[in-house]
């Protein structure tokens, strides 16, 4: 990662308010200089009553969470910290294929930036094998919402991130050595977002799931799939038109994965390669 990252520019919030007005996804901008995790601050907004489409956003958040418990690092004016509010009308099972759209809508907009961008499932987005960008969705099954929080690192330069993550993570601007316009970034991805949520809604996943697996690196890979105290093995198959993981074990069955953590076991697992 590059130390260029560009003057701390605040978000145009007019601008997105302004463009946005009648969204489907994005009518309602809340907007804070400061929040614990913007997560956290939709499902309350969820709670209250607060229609599909509300959109929080933060500059940045003291209490940031990733998947699987991790902290997500969230410093100043440099990244994007964005939760949608989602009303579904989707079966609890389906819920996961929205945390999938929303890594296809990311992953899509990062590449207009910078096109060698992958998704590695469920939602990573990556550059150069690097996490650049990460999504945490949760569902609320009392209020019928669904949040999905997006983590884009967009300007963020390699001492804003703890030691350990350095070869690990990284952000567009130190991809491309170019500072990103947040405001320009966010208005693209909120379009994106929406673009593919409307087909998700209309037609279900297998409306996306081409376009997703386009994005895929990790298509004929040999990976190990962790999480929720079970470990699986195989082949990466490809999606099944819900969104499953299907791999080929040893064995030679096919392996249905709904969620975990992806280790690549076949040599794609250094910095060079698509995939971490
Ligand atoms: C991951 O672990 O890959 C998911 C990271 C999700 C981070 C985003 S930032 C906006 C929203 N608020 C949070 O606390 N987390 C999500």
């Amino acid at each position: 990662m590059t130390a260029a990252g560009g003057a701390h520019v605040p978000l145009d919030i007019e601008r997105l308010r302004r463009e946005r007005a009648g969204a489907r996804i994005g009518h309602t901008i809340d907007y804070f200089e400061s929040i614990g995790s913007t997560n956290d601050r939709a499902r309350d907004l969820a709670a209250g009553g607060a229609p599909e489409g509300v959109v929080v956003i933060a500059e940045m958040q003291t209490r940031g969470r990733g998947r699987l418990g991790r902290r997500w690092e969230s410093p100043a004016y440099r990244n994007l910290y964005m939760s949608v509010l989602l009303r579904p009308s989707i079966t609890p099972e389906s819920v996961p294929s929205i945390g999938l759209t929303a890594g296809l809508a990311t992953a899509e907009t990062v590449a207009r930036w910078a096109p060698q961008a992958r998704i590695k499932w469920p939602n990573d987005v990556l550059l150069d094998g690097r996490k650049t960008a990460g999504i945490l969705t949760e569902a609320h099954d009392g209020t019928a919402a669904v949040v999905a929080g997006i983590g884009v690192n967009l300007n963020m330069t390699a001492d804003e991130l703890p030691e350990e993550l350095r070869d690990k993570a990284t952000s567009l601007a130190a991809v491309t050595g170019r500072t990103v316009d947040r405001t320009a970034f966010t208005l693209a991805l909120l379009s994106q977002l929406e673009e593919c949520y409307g087909l998700l809604c209309n037609t279900g996943f297998a409306a996306l799931r081409q376009r997703w697996e386009d994005l895929s690196c990790l298509n004929g890979r040999h990976i190990r799939v962790s999480g929720a105290g079970t470990e699986q093995e195989g082949t990466v198959i490809g999606l099944d038109a819900d969104g499953t993981l299907l791999l080929r074990s040893a064995g030679g069955e096919e392996v249905r994965v709904v969620a975990g953590d992806v280790t690549v076991l076949d040599g794609y697992g250094s910095a060079t390669g698509p995939c971490s």
